[in-house]
């Protein structure tokens, strides 16, 4: 039986030159499921080539859209007027977690969604009450049978939906369903991710009118036709850019990351200067440079604009050398913390209270076989296996290539010993 394909890294190595950071993930499920809503084709750019987009493409062509995706060039066509049917299979909605937004969508453009609800994974249990919540706000009728959400409603009817947590997913639900609602949609605790923001401003290049995105109340005020006039770009990936940032900072190496938003960046770059690394920013580019010992720092994870739970992971890696003490405070998802098991096989010293991880730092981690058991995850095993001294090995690569485009290329090109292994 072929050995299944793990990552091999040679840690020590600096980190040094420039790389690109690919569109974004968070964004890209998000838009794509949104392309339903218009009556002319759209053409979206600067796609990732991960996992998650490839299911949402399968998932447009399942629901009888024509799809014309090109990987290397992140060009994707979408025509969605063939669209014939209103539900999505259990095997699309297992292998990505956005799925539910297919909800939104379908019952914004047909008035019916028939979505087996997200499974749970390994950071927590991932419920959707929220969504459900906001679609019968709308008007819809919303029942859970055996596992599969199914929404009917005829008209959706706009409304004001109070979220009792400022959840991503269920604000990009409701943003979706009001956009062809009657009348307007008022979202107040809405979260302020950029890629809320993204989402807006696709919507609004389909003549719908979404006002005050990025802040916590968010109007909808649903267009009966939306139809898309131009091609867009979905905005780069916040989290990728905060992994090589890292990452450089790790190997004590001198990185520019090409292509991003460095305000998008702020609580990360904000921790890495308390650090003592160097962070340079420039309008779409940012250098992290790092000589020295890193100085141990507390953060705690938070919504938009605070440090985002999905840097969490990797930056607990970079505190495992750190000086002194480091407090971890995972804020947002009820068990997170993983990673940190399978980076004690590399000499992590860790220990976890409830939401809190105190690390201390030790002078160096080694390599060791250790085993991603979620995106994040995976991030963060390399960031440590980048710095340690020796050869690790990391299974369970899939979760790495759900959100990250060719990341051992991106990070070879930069001088780090990696590579993938089958057999
Ligand atoms: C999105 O997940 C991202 N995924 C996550 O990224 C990210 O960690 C998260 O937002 C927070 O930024 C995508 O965008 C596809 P939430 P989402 O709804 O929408 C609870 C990655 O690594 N909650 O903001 O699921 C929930 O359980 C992934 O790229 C409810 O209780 O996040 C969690 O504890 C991981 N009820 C908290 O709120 C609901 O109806 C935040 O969840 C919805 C959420």
């Amino acid at each position: 039986m072929a050995q299944e394909e793990r990552m091999l890294i040679v840690g020590g190595e600096r980190l040094e030159g420039t790389v690109r950071v690919s569109g974004g993930k968070n964004t890209s499920v998000a838009i794509i499921p949104a392309t339903i809503l218009s009556s002319t084709p759209c053409v979206i750019e600067n796609l990732p080539n991960i996992e998650d987009v490839h299911v949402s493409v399968e998932t447009l062509r399942y629901l009888g859209a024509r799809v014309d995706w090109d990987p290397a060039e992140g060009l994707m066509q979408v025509d969605a007027s063939s669209i014939n049917r209103t539900d999505v299979p259990l095997d699309l909605c297992r292998r990505m977690r956005a799925s539910s937004y297919y909800i939104g969508a379908l019952l914004a453009r047909f008035g019916r969604a028939q979505v087996p609800l997200p499974g749970g994974c390994d950071i927590g249990r991932r419920p959707i009450d929220q969504h459900i919540k906001g679609m019968r706000a709308l008007g819809a009728r919303v029942d859970t049978q055996r596992g599969t959400v199914i929404a009917e409603a005829d008209p959706l009817v706009g409304a004001d939906v109070f979220l009792d947590m400022a959840t991503v997913g269920g604000t990009i639900n409701v943003m979706l369903a009001a956009s062809r609602a009657q009348g307007t949609t008022t979202i107040y605790n809405a979260a302020k991710e950029p890629h809320i923001v993204d989402l807006a401003n696709f919507l609004n290049s389909m003549g719908c009118r979404v006002k005050g995105a990025g802040t916590d109340v968010i109007r909808v005020r649903g267009t009966q036709t939306l139809a898309s006039r131009r091609p867009y770009a979905v905005i780069p990936d916040q989290i990728e850019t905060g992994t090589l940032m890292i990452a450089a900072a790790a190997t004590h190496g001198d990185v520019t990351i090409t292509g991003c938003i460095p305000t998008h960046m702020e609580a990360l770059t904000a921790k890495l200067l308390e650090m003592g690394a160097k962070v340079y920013e420039h309008d779409d580019s940012i250098r992290v440079r790092s000589l020295g010992a890193h100085r141990g720092v507390t953060f705690k994870t938070q919504v938009y604009p605070g440090f985002p739970t999905d840097l969490q992971q990797p930056m607990s890696a970079l505190l495992c050398t750190a000086t002194g003490t480091s407090t971890v405070v995972e804020n947002i998802f009820e068990s997170r913390f993983r990673h940190l098991a399978e980076m004690e096989r590399m000499g992590a010293r860790v220990r976890i209270f409830e939401q809190t991880a105190v690390i201390e730092g030790v002078p160096m981690l080694h390599g060791a076989a250790v085993e991603a058991t979620d995106l994040r995850a995976g991030a963060a095993l390399v960031v440590a296996g980048l710095m340690a001294q020796g050869t690790t090995e990391i299974y369970n690569t899939h979760f790495i290539d759900r959100g990250y485009e060719n990341l051992e290329q991106k990070f070879a090109s930069l001088g780090a010993r990696i590579s993938r292994v089958r057999e």
